[in-house]
């Protein structure tokens, strides 16, 4: 049994749908704090499966502890947790608390039941403003928000109990930009408010619950002036997942891999693949640069490939195709069942 903590979320309902449908059998921990039950019964829907779904807290170990007596759990897939940069600059404590904490809470309760298999979602943000791309693995790491330094404090606080005990197996991925949603349309990422991202931006202006979309700089040094990242296919990265979780059955210790396809693609690249895909025209204009952006930001993959015989599949068309059916099957998320 695979224990999946912020198994409702965007990320982890993908997950979940793929460990269904490859035979796993999961339990979801989930506060519901950034997501809704729905997204799981959707899950259940499409591969005709079971998820147990426990509405918890990591930070509670009661609850953490009630779940480890009951279940057999075998490995852990930890994505709870907060994501917006921007929140985490305001409310740094509450990032802190529930980031680093709630993982230490997690790994304490996991110890306890001698659950040593983690799976862990970092970020590409943990390579701050990089020198050069493609972003490899060894490349220094840096933080230049709450957000960032809680990733990086859960890395090394993961390496250093590797290091304490040589039974913990743990992969830390880190994920470049998730985008896009299943195929069904019937799950996808559902942000509350205002998108910070910007897939989730474009498909709402599409549907008309913005005028316009706002390119945060247009002078980047750049071939095109905006912004290059590495879009991965939601399910791409949820399948990656499996891979890790295989990883860590044969081996001890710690991988550090970057989930991403190896392709940059700046703002306007993304903008013009959207409206192919979705004959949807994108009014846009340029505003200033966005604090904390940094110029290109895209993944070496290769490591992923030789360590976890992982790649990625799906191009950019593809995530935007997704990300738009999602988005007109359900204009308002989950709130639109
Ligand atoms: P999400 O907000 O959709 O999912 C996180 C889930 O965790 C939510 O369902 C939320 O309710 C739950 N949660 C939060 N705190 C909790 C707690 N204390 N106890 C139990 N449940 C809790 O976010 P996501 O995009 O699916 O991201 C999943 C993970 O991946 C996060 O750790 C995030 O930092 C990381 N990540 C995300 C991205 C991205 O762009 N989406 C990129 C890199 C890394
Ligand atoms: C992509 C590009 C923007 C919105 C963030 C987090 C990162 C990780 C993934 C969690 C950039 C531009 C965006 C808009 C725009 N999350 N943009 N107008 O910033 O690469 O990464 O999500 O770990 O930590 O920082 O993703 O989608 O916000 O931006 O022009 O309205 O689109 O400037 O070039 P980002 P994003």
């Amino acid at each position: 049994m695979i224990l999946v903590t912020g198994g409702a979320g965007y990320i982890g309902s993908h997950t979940c749908l793929e460990l269904l449908a490859s035979g796993y059998e999961v339990v979801v921990l989930d506060n519901l704090s950034n997501s809704c039950v729905e997204s799981l019964q959707r899950v259940k829907k499409i591969v005709n499966g079971k998820v147990s779904f426990i509405k918890g807290d990591i930070r509670d170990k009661v609850s953490l502890r009630r779940i480890f007596s009951q279940y057999s759990i075998t490995a852990v897939i930890h994505f709870a947790g907060f994501k917006a940069v921007g929140e985490s600059v305001e409310q740094p404590l509450r990032y802190y608390d529930n980031n680093v904490g709630g993982t230490l809470c997690l790994l304490g309760v996991m110890a306890e039941y001698g659950c040593k298999q983690l799976v862990f979602s970092s970020s590409a943000t943990v390579y701050g403003d990089p020198s050069s791309v493609p972003i490899r693995e060894n490349f220094p790491v840096s933080a230049t928000n709450p957000y960032g330094r809680t990733k990086l404090m859960v890395e090394n606080i993961l390496r250093d109990l590797a290091a304490s005990d040589s039974q913990w197996s743990i992969a830390l991925l880190r994920y470049f930009n998730p985008v896009g949603a299943h195929e069904s349309g019937l799950i996808g990422e559902d942000p509350n408010g205002i998108p910070n991202n910007l897939m989730p931006y474009i498909t709402q202006v599409a549907v008309g619950k913005h005028d316009s979309l706002c390119v945060f700089g247009g002078d980047y040094p750049t071939f095109d002036g905006t912004g290059v990242r590495d879009y991965i296919h939601i399910v791409d990265l949820a399948k990656g997942h499996l891979k890790a979780l295989a990883a860590l059955e044969l081996e001890t210790g710690v991988l550090t891999i970057n989930l991403g396809t190896g392709r940059g693609y700046s703002v306007l690249e993304v903008i013009a693949a959207f409206e192919k895909v979705s004959g949807c025209k994108i009014p846009y204009r340029f505003v200033e640069r966005r604090q904390g952006d940094v110029a290109q930001c895209y993944a070496d993959p290769s490591y992923a490939k030789l360590v976890l015989g992982w790649q990625a599949e799906y191009g950019i068309e593809r995530m935007c195709q997704d990300a738009w059916r999602w988005q007109i099957c359900n204009p308002e998320g989950y709130k639109s069942a």
